[in-house]
């Protein structure tokens, strides 16, 4: 009976169809989504802390409100990918646990500081941009309940990458302030964007790696370094319109391949920040743990009302 049912995954996965909650499925893809999808939605969570930075000191009332929606969106992309994850049978409270004790990762990106509004504006459109390269393809993955909880995401989230931009183009056309302060924000977040699609395909900083066996699963549909690259490409002309430079002196058209070439980006960096060592990773978890904690009472709160509807029904 396993092998038939293992005969109806690979048959789900070739046919290219969806994978649901009630199909039998490999360990390995059960615990792979697992950990991708718990990933997401912390990165989501965690994701809320840069740009809620920014949010009593949007420079001005039209500002706020587009910020505060847009974090609030993010919050909304945590939820649904915690439901997503529970449908493989995973408990919300146990991966909030491993993600406090460490145990369970976000993304890279969200231990950088937001230091001025032009980080707004860089988030949206370099963060949310490789967010959206990204997530798009997750759109068409083999798990169902990911797949379209991805469709919702994405269409939020090209929201949010023109809220970004827009902020960047009108500073981009303000005072030398404004002007060196949007350049400054794309200086400092174009690297770690490019890190945010994973280590390299090959080569000694790949370090194994769960490329092939995704896309043999149809979980991933791109190499890491193919989103990398399709996000280089438009990236670099949006850059252009924005009248900003981005960092790399070696950013060049390459005639032959039709796609820009860029410099060899720090893999140190991206290790260390995976390793905890980061600008702010100790800041986002112990913010996270001090919003846990103080939320305790509104769970308890929800609990205890839920038993006493329960008691009603069944008296
Ligand atoms: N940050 C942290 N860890 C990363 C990472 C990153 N940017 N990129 C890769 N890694 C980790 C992987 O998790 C894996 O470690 P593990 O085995 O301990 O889990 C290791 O590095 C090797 O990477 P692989 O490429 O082999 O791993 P994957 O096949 O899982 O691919 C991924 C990595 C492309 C990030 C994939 O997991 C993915 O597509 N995830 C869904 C998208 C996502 O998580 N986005 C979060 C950021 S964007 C966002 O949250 C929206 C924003 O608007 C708030």
């Amino acid at each position: 009976a396993v092998e038939e049912h293992m005969a109806y995954f690979d048959g789900l996965v070739s046919a290219d169809k969806r994978i649901e909650p009630r199909d039998a499925m490999p360990e390995g893809y059960r615990k792979t989504l697992i950990r991708q999808i718990a990933q997401h939605a912390h990165s989501e969570i965690i994701g809320m802390q840069p740009e809620g930075n920014w949010i009593s000191r949007a420079p001005s009332l039209r500002r706020k409100a587009i910020l505060m929606a847009k974090v609030q969106d993010e919050a909304g992309h945590g939820l649904y990918l915690y439901s997503a994850a529970e449908t493989l049978g995973m408990d919300r409270e146990e991966m909030l646990d491993l993600l406090h004790a460490g145990k369970q990762k976000y993304s890279s990106i969200f231990n950088y500081p937001t230091l001025t509004w032009a980080d707004a504006g860089a988030i949206g459109w370099l963060v949310d941009g490789a967010a959206i390269m990204n997530q798009v393809p997750l759109c068409r993955c083999s798990y169902g309940p990911y797949a379209r909880a991805m469709i919702r995401v994405c269409k939020e989230e090209s929201f949010h990458q023109r809220q970004g931009f827009e902020i960047l183009w009108v500073l981009a056309r303000g005072t030398e302030e404004q002007k060196a302060m949007a350049q400054d924000a794309a200086n400092r977040w174009w690297w770690p964007a490019l890190m945010m699609f994973g280590p390299p395909d090959s080569g000694e900083q790949a370090k194994g790696g769960h490329t092939a066996q995704n896309m043999a699963w149809g979980i991933k549909r791109f190499t890491n370094d193919d989103l990398r690259q399709k996000f280089v490409d438009m990236t670099v002309p949006q850059a252009q319109k924005l009248g900003l430079t981005l960092p790399d002196p070696d950013l060049t058209y390459n005639e032959e391949t039709g796609h820009w070439d860029f410099g060899p980006i720090d893999w140190d960096e991206f290790w260390r920040v995976l390793g905890g060592d980061g600008p702010c990773n100790a800041e986002r978890i112990s913010h996270r743990k001090a919003a846990h904690d103080e939320g305790a009472w509104v769970r308890e709160a929800a609990v205890a009302y839920a038993d006493k509807q329960a008691a009603r029904a069944g008296a």
